[in-house]
């Protein structure tokens, strides 16, 4: 597919996913959205892709939230319509089979700070600052943010960020468990690559797996989810990866998993 504000890079199993519009900190606005999620959809049919990362063109930001030009005129049906195109992508990446990796360098405020938590691991530089400052433009979050941060970080801190819009560094992020790992600014590339190949070399069943047992388990009763564990485990074991990963392990070899 040909996209005009991202690019998508194939490359050994993982899909490079850049949100390319710089000159406005990759600023989301709908047409960026509507290509996102086109991409999540083209990925999830590309049987090749085992893992994806999300990240920002040019060294500023990953994404300085939803387009402000585009919102400021927005009317009460418009600005619903927006926030439905967000939560639809933010909703597909997490039910997506593929684990998302959100490579934060910069900038990752608004919408950016919506889309890192839709994101299975997120990866940031030390010089990355993070937010939700919508308040300070007379708004509150409209991409899952009064949701999905105190999911995350708990309601009182949740409810500190978002109540007085500050920017928090990475390593604060990390320490609220925001963010899943803090790395040097200089190795941050090296670093996602490396994490992101880990996980592509794992059964790709299993990694779908995980991501769904984890994202649909902690929405339910503790009883309903066990019982969604057992039902994947037990049907792990009609795969190929299973008996290979077993096998692998009492010859005393890697595993060549196949997805199946
Ligand atoms: N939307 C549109 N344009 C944006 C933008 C955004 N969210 N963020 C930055 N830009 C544009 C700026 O307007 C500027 O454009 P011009 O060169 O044409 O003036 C360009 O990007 C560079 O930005 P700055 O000059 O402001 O760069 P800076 O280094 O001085 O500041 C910044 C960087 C602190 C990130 C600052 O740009 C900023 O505060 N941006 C807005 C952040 C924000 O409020 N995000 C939340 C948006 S609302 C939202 O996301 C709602 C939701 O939940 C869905």
């Amino acid at each position: 597919m040909v996209y005009k504000n991202i690019v998508v890079e194939k490359k050994d199993g993982i899909a490079w996913i850049t949100i390319n519009r710089p000159k406005v900190l990759n600023a989301l606005n709908t047409e960026t959205i509507k290509e996102l999620t086109d991409a999540v959809s083209e990925l999830e049919d590309d049987k090749k892709i085992k893992v994806a990362v999300l990240k920002g063109a040019g060294d500023k930001a990953f994404i300085a939230g939803a387009d402000i030009k585009e919102m400021k005129d927005m009317s009460v049906l418009e600005a619903k319509n927006f926030a439905e195109h967000g939560h639809h992508l933010l909703s597909c990446i997490r039910q997506s089979r593929i684990p998302f990796i959100a490579m934060i360098n910069g900038y990752a405020l608004g919408g950016g700070c919506e889309l890192l938590m839709s994101c299975d691991i997120t990866i940031a530089g030390r010089n990355a600052k993070i937010g939700q400052p919508e308040i300070n433009l007379g708004i509150s979050p409209g991409f899952c943010g009064t949701q999905c941060l105190p999911r995350l970080v708990g309601r009182a801190k949740a409810k500190e960020l978002l109540l007085t819009g500050d920017t928090i560094n990475a390593e604060e992020a990390h320490r609220i468990g925001l963010l899943t790992r803090v790395v040097d600014d200089d190795k941050l590339l090296q670093e996602t690559e490396k994490l992101a190949k880990k996980i592509g070399s794992k059964s790709s069943v299993q990694t779908s797996f995980i991501k769904a047992l984890v994202n649909k388990g902690t929405d339910i009763d503790m009883h309903s989810a066990c019982a969604l564990e057992v039902s994947y485990f037990s049907s792990s074991f009609s795969t190929f990866d299973q008996k290979e990963g077993m096998s692998a392990f009492l010859d005393k070899r890697k595993p060549g998993f196949k997805g199946k």
